[in-house]
């Protein structure tokens, strides 16, 4: 097994004692992760984002994960028309922040690997070692044209991807001048200064759902984001789903930690909270949004029964977009974390319908919640900490 060094692992810990990490997931990008007409959805302003973040860093949240996203959506409500550019964006948050951790996304395909490492070095730099990488490879077509770049077959995204991580990393690394003879980069006498902050590197993110895309995260990453691992499962199978992938990374010589992604509807009562799921997810889903995305995926009235249509529709409206639904009290939402995180995930990625009018509820009940059932820490003794 590579030996971690304490640096990377206190980066990997986001530098808390958090046994249950916490993020804000898709606030870069209109309408968050919901694909809703309702009027208070998400517009993912610069000063909404900025808010937020600030929010969520004295809150001890434990970081913020943009979505990378070139093209919107259409629909009544132009889902993900306006998106914030995520390297930009989180250096920018990280200089107006203190312990939060902030990722780029950055889809290897579209961008320079030597240019990438080096606005990730910056960022890094101005977050004192808080830049996270989340590497996606891209699967919507629509948005590989705009760059005129050829999206590749499915297992050769991965394999780019390889070569551009390694030379990523390699800039990052590599303390002199260094070529890349690959299959498909070629660099000469690459010279990269100044390194990560603190003598490591940003931690990295990848999300692939399929074989190859899982094989790659193994391989490369420190966290593995995964649907599959959800609230919806029961403890045992989610401890043996986060066992499964912690095992077949220990067999690469690596470790890796399991997150996880929802959708919080957090209020007072449980009915409540069902009536605002219902109000703005399903009654007021994007229904013409959420018929293009499917579209995207090749999902047609044409090649699926009407029943079928009808259940791929409301399944993607009502979880596959934003993720597993947290719908309850306080007290039910907490019960679920602790129970992801008595299976052994590391940590879930949320978003709200509208992260700046939701967040602080949930900051002040659900967190606390969450410290008394011991997978977190109060933010107090992380400031008694010396923070
Ligand atoms: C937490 C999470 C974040 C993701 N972020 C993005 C993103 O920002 N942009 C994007 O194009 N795809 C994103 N994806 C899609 C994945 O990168 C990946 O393409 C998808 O899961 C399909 O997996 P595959 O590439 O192994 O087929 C995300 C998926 C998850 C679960």
């Amino acid at each position: 097994m590579a030996e971690i060094s304490a640096a990377m692992r206190e980066r990997m810990a986001m530098y808390n004692g958090n046994a249950l990490q916490l993020g804000l997931f898709g606030a870069n990008c209109s309408s968050g992760r919901s694909a809703t007409t309702v009027p208070e959805r998400w517009t993912a302003s610069w000063p909404d984002c900025l808010k937020l973040a600030r929010m969520a860093d004295a809150a001890g949240m434990d970081f913020m994960l943009p979505i990378g996203r070139w093209k919107g959506y259409g629909g009544t409500s132009d889902f993900h028309g306006a998106t914030l550019e995520t390297v930009t964006w989180a250096a920018s948050l990280l200089a107006a922040t203190r312990r939060i951790t902030v990722f780029g996304t950055v889809h290897a395909p579209l961008f320079n690997p030597i240019i990438a490492a080096k606005e990730f070095v910056t960022a890094d730099h101005v977050g004192a070692g808080r830049f996270g990488l989340n590497i996606v490879c891209g699967w919507n077509d629509g948005e590989f044209e705009m760059f005129g770049v050829q999206q590749r077959e499915h297992e050769a995204r991965y394999e780019y991807a390889q070569e551009w991580i390694d030379a990523v990393k390699s800039a990052w690394s590599e303390p002199g001048d260094f070529s890349v003879d690959g299959k498909y980069l070629k660099l000469k006498n690459v010279r990269a200064f100044p390194k990560p902050y603190g003598g490591t590197r940003p931690l990295i993110m990848n999300a692939g759902a399929s074989a190859v895309g899982q094989a790659f995260a193994l391989r490369n990453c420190d966290a593995f984001f995964t649907a599959t691992a959800s609230s919806r499962r029961s403890i045992e199978e989610n401890a043996k789903r986060v066992a499964e992938i912690k095992q077949d990374a220990r067999a690469l010589g690596r470790e890796i930690e399991v997150y996880t992604v929802g959708q919080m509807t957090c209020r007072p009562t449980r009915q409540a909270a069902e009536d605002y799921y219902n109000h703005a997810i399903i009654e007021h889903a994007d229904w013409d949004a959420v018929e293009r995305m499917l579209a995207l995926k090749d999902i047609t009235r044409a090649n699926h029964s009407p029943a079928e249509y009808e259940a791929q529709r409301r399944y993607f409206a009502g979880h596959a977009i934003g993720g597993y639904p947290f719908i309850g009290t306080p007290d039910q939402i907490a019960g679920e974390l602790a129970n992801l995180s008595q299976a052994g995930v590391r940590g879930i990625a949320f978003s709200f319908v509208n992260y700046l009018a939701e967040f602080p509820y949930f900051r002040d009940e659900v967190l606390p919640r969450l410290e008394r059932l011991g997978v977190r820490q109060p933010v107090i003794q992380r400031a008694e900490a010396g923070e």
